[in-house]
């Protein structure tokens, strides 16, 4: 069975859409929720799903207690969902091609440290995008710069507010995050 983390920092829609994709799966289980924020709502929906979480500050993320819980809960995968901070280059290193994360962006536009939630949609907005749409791509130690798995994207309509493109985007993200994964996971035979 393969065992995939989610970390995640806010509300959790992906992770529990990952969480519910993988529930009954044969080969793999979101077996932990990983979680920077006490008062994230995606603790609330691990704990409704029955997956165990895991509470962690940054100091412990960049000093190699993380990543000795994951190595110890022997994850195979590691899927960022909205998680905010920075992935340490040791942590990179201790799973190579096994950290993936989903950006609300068609990178390598409108991304990089501070490019997150509606700050994005708002860039993409100001820039009189035609079209913007989600990136997921392996994780290195720079913000947003690994090694493109997916690109999918979407229309930004005149006049659209940041809450309506993100809207569209997070749509986008609930179709498509899972069965990238699943891909992963048979493909790589992970
Ligand atoms: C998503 O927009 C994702 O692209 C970004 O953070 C957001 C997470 O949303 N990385 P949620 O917490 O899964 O609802």
């Amino acid at each position: 069975m393969i065992r995939i983390a989610v970390l995640a920092s806010g509300s959790g829609s992906n992770t529990q859409r990952l969480i519910e994709h993988f529930a009954q799966h044969a080969q793999a289980r979101v077996v932990l929720v990983g979680c920077d924020q006490p008062q994230a709502g995606v603790l609330q929906r691990a704990w409704d799903l029955g997956v165990p979480s895991y509470l962690f500050n940054g100091v412990q993320l960049r000093d190699g207690t993380v990543q000795r819980e994951l190595l110890g809960q022997r994850i195979d995968l590691v899927v960022l969902a909205g998680f905010l901070r920075l992935i340490p280059a040791d942590l990179v290193k201790a799973f190579p091609q096994r950290i993936i994360n989903i950006h609300p962006a068609l990178l390598p536009k409108f991304g990089g440290k501070g490019m997150f939630g509606s700050h994005v949609h708002e860039a993409v907005i100001a820039a009189k995008e035609k079209e913007s749409g989600i990136t997921i791509h392996y994780v290195n130690e720079h913000y947003d710069e690994g090694e493109h798995l997916f690109q999918a994207t979407c229309p930004v309509h005149a006049g659209d507010t940041p809450e309506a493109l993100a809207a569209r985007i997070h749509a986008l993200e609930h179709a498509h995050y899972p069965q990238v994964v699943e891909q992963l996971v048979l493909a790589n035979g992970l």
